[in-house]
């Protein structure tokens, strides 16, 4: 079985976290806030969100969802944390100062072949300065792992049924789409979508309802 780390256990990770885990994966949710750990690890959510508490439960009784502060070894990592704005000379700008932080230290944890999938909500070639982060921390050259960006369409109050209904759109960096498919692939319960491999040199085509994007999985 594959393994997943889910980095920041809030209103997107957390159940992406559940409905990964619920389709096989083995999941860790890596967060900084201990509190919100602390809670999850108790079986208690901190958002609102229909099911999910019952999914909470289902998926650590399981045994498959596991909670940490500290960013495992995985096959793959979904970064999902904050993006706020922040106003520069009167001009509103994306705040990544989370997404590389979160890409430092899932680099610090990150073996050869490992796969880094992007899903904040980013401006254009954030998944390109991520890789250089993950470059740096991991110590490991561009061509030893695999980014991605997975742009996060799901709708609060229908969060489980669009996380299993919805199309996935993985648009990744290099063009080793297949290469790194298979690391979630595989001994997956999930239902994959066959794909003819992308051969996009820039990252954040955010072509939703059109090509050239691959269909991630569904479950
Ligand atoms: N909430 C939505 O409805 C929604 C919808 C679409 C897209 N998005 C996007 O998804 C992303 C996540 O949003 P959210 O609403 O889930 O945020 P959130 O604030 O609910 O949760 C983010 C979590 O990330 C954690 N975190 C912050 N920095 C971290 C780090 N370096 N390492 C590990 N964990 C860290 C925080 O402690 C927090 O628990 C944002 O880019 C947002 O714009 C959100």
């Amino acid at each position: 079985m594959k393994t997943i780390t889910v980095v920041g256990m809030g209103y997107i990770g957390l159940p992406t976290a559940i409905t990964l885990a619920r389709g096989g994966f083995d999941v860790c949710g890596f967060d900084v806030n201990t509190a919100v750990l602390d809670s999850l690890r108790a079986g208690k959510l901190h958002i609102v969100e229909p099911g999910l508490q019952e999914a909470l439960t289902e998926t650590i009784e399981s045994g498959r969802l596991t909670f940490s502060d500290t960013c495992p070894t995985s096959d793959a990592y979904i970064i999902c944390v904050p993006t706020p704005f922040s106003v520069e000379n009167g001009k509103r700008r994306a705040d990544l100062k989370y997404v590389d932080s979160a890409a430092a230290t899932v680099g610090r944890a990150i073996k050869p072949g490992a796969l880094v999938i992007l899903e904040s909500t980013v401006p254009p070639r954030t998944t390109e300065r991520m890789a250089k982060v993950l470059e740096e921390s991991s110590g490991l050259s561009r061509d030893q792992f695999h980014t991605a960006h997975c742009p996060e369409r799901i709708i609060p109050g229908q969060m489980l049924r669009e996380l299993r209904e919805n199309d996935f759109f993985l648009l990744p960096l290099q063009e080793i789409s297949e290469v790194g498919l298979q690391v979630l692939r595989g001994e997956t319960t999930l239902t994959p979508f066959g794909s003819e491999p992308l051969r996009l040199r820039h990252d954040d085509c955010l072509l939703v309802n059109g090509t050239p994007a691959l269909h991630f999985f569904h479950c």
